[in-house]
């Protein structure tokens, strides 16, 4: 069966690797070889063994009958989307690691390849080399899933454990992270929670089997993390983690990105560096957590060839699973509650008497202190916030 690859970068180079060095074992598990024969890129990787491989034009592989498989590392919506559907409509499978063009344009794509009776698969969109769509689409169907809470993005993950470990410099520790290949070319998504905030909508998606937009998922990123953070966070005996979360409420969920305080006795506690995992509740199952390496060239596109062999093996049917376009409407984030950290330059009394009772931790910063709230609504939060002369505020998980 031959294949080609759409986008030679950290993941499609992956890609190529895996399916030369790992040709054996993909061939007895396939029943044939899955055999590269195409690399669509704009470069030309002169004297390199792919070289022989590279084409410029994506209609070579649309118009080439023997093509079957097709991965698409290219990232980003445009060109991919457009490149991805003509693959679909010539009656090829296609694979992808790409959580921007899967978050916008999945229910439709997968649409697509129902009507062209091939696959549209996804698995190595949300956490790397994961096994989690999958899970969610074969194993937790008997459930109804309450809660996801997800460490998604290794770029943020890696950064927030060397910063407290180490009391690294977010900008050396950024550099460092884009260095190992984790980060986004522009990793603005990474740090800023756009990244983790695709991933968890498109959980959300499949679990709702409905479209649930990214853009409607209030999200903040690392970037106001502070080396003082770390420091309450420690004598609070919690770490800060930046948690993608999905809540069912009645008929809709909840979802939200943001730096969260995390204690020992979540299993997200211990996740650290570049790992992902993703903690699921389901009414029946109870806690579930995957973990494993959420980002990198072979981790990721391990599941990519993963997706290749599933497709190989189903190449004369689709294999039909639902994510309705039709969009949901996420629950007003105001009215979901937590416990809050504040960190205010007011008296331990005055923050009691706007807040009620709460944890004040001192010591840490001079002319301020620290206080954990009770339980309230984010919309009481935020107006008893205007009378407590705050510097900054983390939730707890
Ligand atoms: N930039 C992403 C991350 C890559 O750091 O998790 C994997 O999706």
């Amino acid at each position: 069966m031959k294949a080609a690859i759409m986008g030679y970068g950290t993941i499609g180079s992956g890609v190529a690797k895996i399916l030369f060095e790992n040709s054996d074992v993909i061939t007895r598990r396939v029943g044939e070889p899955i055999e590269l024969k195409y690399v669509l890129d704009l470069r030309n990787f002169e004297g390199d063994p792919i070289q022989s491989y590279i084409v410029h034009d994506y209609k070579e592989i649309v118009n080439d009958p023997e093509i079957k498989l097709v991965v698409e590392t290219m990232g980003g919506v445009e060109p991919a989307f457009t490149f991805v559907k003509a693959m679909l409509e010539s009656g090829k499978h296609v694979a992808t690691s790409n959580k921007n063009l899967v978050a916008e344009k999945g229910a439709e794509l997968i649409a697509i390849a129902k009507e062209n009776h091939v696959n549209f698969f996804f698995e190595a969109s949300v956490g790397g080399g994961i096994p989690i769509i999958r899970t969610l689409l074969k194993c937790t169907t008997g459930d109804v899933i309450e809660h996801i809470y997800g460490i998604l993005n290794g770029t943020t993950n890696y950064m927030l454990t060397k910063m407290r470990e180490d009391g690294a410099d977010f900008d050396d520790v950024l550099k460092e992270a884009q260095d190992k290949g984790y980060a986004e070319k522009d990793p603005t998504a990474d740090i800023e929670g756009l990244d983790p905030a695709r991933k968890i909508a498109i959980l959300a998606s499949l679990v709702a089997e409905r479209q649930v937009d990214f853009q409607d998922i209030p999200t903040e990123g690392i970037t106001k993390i502070t080396p003082a953070d770390m420091q309450y966070a420690d004598k609070l005996g919690m770490k800060i983690k930046l948690v993608a979360s999905m809540d069912e409420s009645g008929d809709s969920y909840y979802a939200r990105v943001a730096p969260f305080l995390v204690d020992k006795e979540s299993p997200l506690y211990t996740v650290e560096d570049v790992y992902n995992a993703i903690l699921v509740h389901g009414n029946m199952l109870g806690d579930a957590m995957f973990y494993g390496s959420g980002a990198g060239s072979l981790p990721t596109a391990s599941a990519v060839v993963g997706d290749l062999v599933e497709m190989a093996k189903h190449v004369m049917r689709h294999v039909d699973f639902t994510w309705e376009p039709e969009k949901i409407t996420l629950k007003d984030p105001d009215t979901q509650e937590y416990k809050y950290f504040v960190r205010s330059k007011a008296s331990e009394a005055e923050l009691k008497n706007v807040y009620g009772d709460g944890e004040a931790i001192s010591g840490v910063a001079d002319g301020e202190i620290g206080f954990v709230t009770e339980k309230m609504s984010e919309k009481d939060f935020k107006e008893k916030s205007t009378k407590a002369d705050i510097i900054s505020f983390i939730r707890l998980l």
